[in-house]
Formats: structure tokens, C-alpha cells, sequence
């Protein structure tokens, strides 16, 4: 599958989640088969002053390409300055991804994020400026008020040179309550044929298909990934990646088991153990006395003591 100039082996992808798609996780969804992962929004800000905790963000592996790094910034020239230091400290990544999507307070306010939806002529100079780098350019937009204020604001981005506009269909004053408005992503991927990628409520392979019939190129899993990573397999099966026949319960339990011990170097055992007890009922989904595992996990105080409950279910 082409996405103007990126290859992805399928249409299913794993969206930026600040806080959570961190590399041990990223690394997990590539092994279950998302065609790209992307880092959490990153600061250019904190990129270009080499803030340490900002660079550290940039680390990747070669388990999981192809890796979008995604940036936030108020304007062109943050921007491309904190572009420049991401691949001068990292030149794995197979693209950038520009945050237009963040509804929250600390990031509009110095106008990144959402807030670069009402500045269009700003968004329009940051997606050209940093297309010169040469890598494509995913550009993550909320849908705006109207549908002809959204389909404006693609368009103006796609001649920037944008090489994928993933649309969110919740406004950014809804930020992340409600439901995402579909018709507006039907509708974009319509008019903007190969452009469009989709992200809002995917919570089932269903929703994934919808998106994909509506004639997106690509679907974002967020917080469905996190409520049932299987997620991924089933989206790639009804798909006809048929990704989920291949995968037995020993190679999930197993790739459970490396998430969680790839999280403890990565983020300490306490946050390891957060991760997998938010992820513990999804992943625990249609395994045998699934409720009561639930509920071991939940009172796990330690690392060893939560993997144990997968690798019994093995045994
Ligand atoms: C915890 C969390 C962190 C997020 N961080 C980012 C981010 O860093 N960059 C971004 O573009 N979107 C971010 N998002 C938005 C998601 O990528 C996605 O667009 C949104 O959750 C809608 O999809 P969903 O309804 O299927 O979860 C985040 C969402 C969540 C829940």
C-alpha cells in the first residue's frame, strides 16, 4: 500500500498517544502486525533548547519501523528547527508527523496543537517548510466546526504537500468526550482520494472496515488498542491481512510477557505494572475465566506476579 511516498503493508496503524505509545508499547503493536507506529506529540521547543527528557523521547529500536515522529510547534521556523535536531539525534524515522489535533490548554495555548486550526496560513507554512527535509509529512487535524471550514483546511494543507491528513472527527472543543463524527471523514476521503487517514472511536474491526469503505488510507487505533490490543489482528483479518488466524494464545501471552519486561527497563516497574493492568482486561479478552484473571491482575502489586497470570494461561 502506497501512502503518496510511504509504504505501508496495511492500512492499519497505531496512533500518537502522549504518555502511552512509548517504544516497548509500539514495539508490542508491530509484532501483532500495525503497518506504522508513531511516537507521542514531541516538543520542537524542547528539541532544539536539547532539553534531555525531550530528546530521550526520540529513541527508537529496529523493532518497530516504520516510526512516525510527531511534532508540535506554534509556527514554521520551531518547527523546523526542532526537526532538525530530531534527525540529527535520530535519523531512523520514516516520516513526520505534525500535531494539529491536541485540544489541550498547555499545548494551544502558545498555538500548537488544535489552536493551528484557526491559524490556516501558519498550518499551510509549517506542512511546505517541513516537507523540504524530504521526508513525507502526516499532518493529525481535528474536524472544525463546519464541513466546509474542515474540507477548506485540507485542502489548503494537501497543495502544502501533506503527504497523509489523518482526520479526527471530533471537534477540539469536544476533546475527547462524545463521539467522532464519521460523515466528515466519509466525506474528506470522497474529495481527497488517497489522502485521508482516519482516527475517532475505532473500537471495533467494524469501525476499522467502515473507515477503510469510506475510501481512507489508513485507520489510527488509540484507545481501542489500549481497551483490546487484539484489536489490531482482528482489523487486519476482516481486512484479508488475515494476521489473527496466525496468532495463537502462546505467541500473545509471549508478547505480552516481552511488553512488560521491555516496559520495566524502559519506564521502571511501577509505571510497567500501570501499563498492563490498564491493558489487562483487553488483553485478557476471550481467554478461559477471563473475569477472574481480571481481577488477579488488578490486585498484582509487582511485575513477576501480573506476567505470572499470562504465562499460567499458557501452561
Ligand atoms: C491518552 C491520549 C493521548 C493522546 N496523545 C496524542 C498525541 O500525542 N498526538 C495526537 O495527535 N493525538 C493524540 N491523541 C489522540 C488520538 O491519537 C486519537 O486521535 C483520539 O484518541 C481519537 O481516537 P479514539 O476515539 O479511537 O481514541 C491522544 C489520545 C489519548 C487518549
Amino acid at each position: 500500500m502506497n501512502v503518496n511516498n510511504f509504504k505501508l503493508k496495511n492500512p492499519v496503524c497505531l496512533a500518537p498517544m502522549a504518555g502511552v505509545t512509548l517504544r516497548p508499547l509500539r514495539e508490542f503493536f508491530v509484532r501483532l502486525g500495525v503497518a506504522a507506529v508513531h511516537t507521542e506529540m514531541i516538543s520542537c521547543a524542547g528539541l532544539y533548547r536539547n532539553n534531555l527528557k525531550t530528546l530521550d523521547m526520540l529513541e527508537t529500536s529496529s523493532m518497530e519501523q516504520p516510526v512516525i515522529v510527531q511534532l508540535f510547534a506554534p509556527e514554521d521556523k520551531i518547527l523546523c528547527a526542532g526537526a532538525e535536531a530530531a534527525l540529527k539525534h535520530n535519523n531512523n524515522f520514516a516520516g513526520f508527523g505534525i500535531n494539529m489535533a491536541c485540544p489541550m490548554p498547555k499545548i494551544t495555548r502558545n498555538g500548537s496543537g488544535s489552536a493551528l486550526l484557526k491559524n490556516p496560513d501558519t498550518a499551510f507554512n509549517m506542512t511546505r517548510e517541513l516537507k523540504k527535509f524530504g521526508l513525507p509529512v502526516w499532518v493529525k487535524i481535528r474536524r472544525l466546526e463546519s464541513l466546509d471550514e474542515t474540507l477548506k483546511f485540507i485542502e489548503l494543507i494537501a497543495s502544502a504537500g501533506a503527504d497523509n491528513i489523518c482526520l479526527h472527527g471530533r471537534t477540539a472543543a469536544q476533546r475527547y468526550e462524545g463521539t467522532a463524527d464519521r460523515n466528515f471523514v466519509r466525506i474528506a476521503a470522497e474529495k481527497f482520494p488517497g489522502l485521508i487517514g482516519a482516527s475517532g472511536d475505532v473500537k471495533t474491526k467494524h469501525d476499522i472496515l467502515e473507515y477503510i469503505n469510506y475510501g481512507c488510507v489508513n485507520v489510527m487505533i488509540a484507545r481501542g488498542a489500549i481497551a483490546n490490543p487484539w484489536l489490531v489482528c482482528e482489523g487486519l483479518d476482516i481486512l484479508g491481512y488475515n494476521k489473527f488466524n496466525g496468532v495463537t494464545s502462546e505467541q500473545q501471552v509471549k508478547s505480552i510477557y516481552e511488553l512488560g519486561k521491555a516496559a520495566e527497563l524502559e519506564i521502571g516497574e511501577r509505571q510497567a505494572v500501570v501499563l498492563i493492568k490498564r491493558m489487562a482486561a483487553g488483553l485478557l479478552k476471550g481467554m478461559a475465566g477471563a473475569a477472574a484473571l481480571r481481577q488477579r491482575a488488578g490486585c498484582s502489586n509487582n511485575l513477576n506476579e501480573l506476567l505470572n497470570i499470562f504465562a499460567e494461561i499458557i501452561k
